[in-house]
């Protein structure tokens, strides 16, 4: 009997049938992955990408844990990833692909990151309250937004956005944002989260006074595949103080890569009419991984000063801290 093949069977009796995650992760993964699960130096396989280090909290939180069951099962290819990452699924029982996939994940050690089961799909309106290594471009009739976001440790996420108006008037370049959200609360449990945040806008561009707004946003999934986000923000602006308050909630459901939502958006000034705007949208899910996704949908006004014209919303994602762009499809 070898010594490895003795460590394992000590392992095994230790450690008994319970954490036999870690005794299959030993058997099965141990070649690419490294007896810790920090993947192998290069130089030592010959795989063509370096297996993924899954100790790596941030990657591996970020992840849902059937997604993983899913690569191990049906291997990388079918998500677009290496072919080096062999499938699992006719060789052992979904019971073990569970346990390994447990066992790996706890490989990260530190509590306190927010799972990625509770990454909803993003909605146009409301802010997203998970925390994301992400780029997005919106359009909303003539207007576009070019956005940043990027994870600070467990539960930060700053984000620095521009926009440009193409609609007739001299200045095309409408202002710039910066933002920073913290993540107060999750439980996977429940399946919610909640976050607060800070935007603030400089009296550049069109923008002729500063403008800030504090939010909470939440997002919890209530009933299987059923999603439902919200958001509540003040807006102060500089010399006039809180000018307006506004309330948005949407709701989704996800069918296999798309994701039919519609938002409500109702915004209450201090001075002057209040508007309530409908948000009917279509997310759908671009690459094979799920890190590159876009949705469209309308603006459709129901109350407030006219003219009323529905008008068209759109925006497309890349999450940069899942995968490269080119990979994954
Ligand atoms: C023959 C080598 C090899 C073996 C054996 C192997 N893997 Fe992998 N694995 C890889 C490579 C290479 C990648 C990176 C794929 C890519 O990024 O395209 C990977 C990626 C993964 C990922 C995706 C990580 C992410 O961040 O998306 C998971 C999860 C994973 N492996 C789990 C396992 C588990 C659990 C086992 C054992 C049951 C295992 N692997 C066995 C080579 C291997």
């Amino acid at each position: 009997m070898t010594a490895a093949a003795l460590q394992l069977l000590l392992g095994l009796a230790k450690q008994g049938p319970v954490d036999s995650g870690a005794v299959l992760f030993q058997a099965w993964c141990r070649s690419c992955h490294g007896a810790e699960g920090r993947g192998t130096p290069a130089a030592t396989t010959r795989l063509e990408v370096p297996p993924a280090d899954l100790r790596d909290c941030k990657g591996s939180t970020a992840e849902t844990e059937d997604r993983w069951v899913g690569i191990v099962t049906r291997g990388g290819a079918a998500f677009g990833l290496s072919l080096d990452m062999p499938a699992f699924g006719d060789a052992a029982t979904p019971e073990q692909i569970r346990a390994v996939v447990r066992y790996a994940r706890s490989l990260c050690g530190q509590l306190g990151w927010p799972p990625g089961e509770l990454n909803f799909p993003r909605a146009f309106l409301v802010e997203k309250a998970y925390p994301e290594d992400e780029v997005v471009i919106t359009d909303e009739a003539r207007g576009q937004e070019f956005i940043y976001e990027h994870r600070l440790g467990k539960r930060f996420q700053m984000e620095a956005s521009a926009r440009t108006a193409f609609d007739g008037l001299p200045d095309v370049f409408d202002g710039v944002t910066g933002a920073l959200k913290f993540n107060v609360w999750h439980s996977l449990e429940r399946r919610a989260l909640a976050s607060v945040g800070l935007e603030a806008t400089p009296p550049i561009g069109r923008r002729s006074v500063w403008e800030v707004e504090p939010f909470l946003a939440f997002g919890a999934a209530p009933a299987s595949a059923v999603v439902l986000q919200g958001q509540i923000v003040t807006t102060w602006e500089e010399s006039a103080g809180v000018t307006a308050w506004s309330y948005r909630l949407g709701v989704g459901r996800e069918i296999g890569r798309v994701v039919p939502m519609v938002e409500a958006g109702w915004t209450v000034p201090t001075h002057g009419e209040s508007t309530l705007s409908l948000y009917p949208q279509m997310w759908v899910q671009l690459s094979r991984l799920g890190h590159v996704a876009a949705s469209v949908g309308a603006e459709l006004p129901a109350t407030g000063p006219e003219p009323r014209h529905p008008r068209l919303v759109a925006f497309v994602f890349w999450d940069y801290g899942d995968a490269p762009l080119l990979r994954g499809w």
